[in-house]
């Protein structure tokens, strides 16, 4: 028969067993939260949001100008993106310099049209007109002044022999809730 002294000496190992995992569990969360955080680690891109769309040619290698942005619509038609051959090597850039790269020129913080403030100096992207953000188009579109959070989505790209096709949207266009 349980006595309530053993039921109390139940209750107190159940409730510090609880209590413990309930620490370490919050623990581990906050570990990989911080860890994406810490820049240099090469794990901010562990949880990006990476859409998939159909393939499709958006362009020529040998076509680009450096520091010259082109238009093109991905991935839909309603959907302007810049393609920019930026002369220095670039996070998820292709071609032999790894210099060429896509971005969707919305700006993330409240829709700021970034198309035409490419700049070939800094290879940024900026400032907003709206409210002065900056991207850095080397490193995958992120915010390095300004009022924005997020980075600029960056269109996935691929090379077959001169031809440059999308594959698909690293982040989220601006002004959607999902990319699909
Ligand atoms: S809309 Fe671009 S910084 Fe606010």
């Amino acid at each position: 028969m349980v006595n309530n002294e053993d039921k109390e000496k139940e209750c107190l190992t159940n409730c510090l067993t609880t209590r413990r995992q309930f620490l370490f569990m919050s623990g581990a969360a906050t570990a990989t939260i911080l860890l994406t955080q810490i820049p240099g680690l090469g794990l901010s891109n562990a949880f990006a949001v990476v859409a998939k769309y159909p393939r499709q040619k958006i362009g020529k290698l040998s076509a680009l100008k450096q520091d010259m942005p082109v238009t093109f619509s991905y991935p839909s038609k309603d959907v302007k993106n810049i393609l920019v051959k930026l002369g220095a090597p670039a996070g998820a850039g292709i071609g032999k310099g790894k210099d060429v790269v896509a971005f969707n020129p919305v700006c993330t913080h409240m829709g700021g049209n970034l198309e035409k403030a490419y700049h070939a100096e800094y290879k940024v992207l900026g400032q907003c007109p709206f409210h002065l953000s900056t991207f850095d188009l080397t490193r995958h579109g992120i915010i390095v002044s300004g009022h924005a959070t997020e980075s600029l989505p960056q269109i996935e790209l691929e090379l077959e022999g001169d031809d440059i096709y999308a594959t698909g949207v690293i982040g989220l266009v601006y002004g959607r809730n999902s990319n699909i």
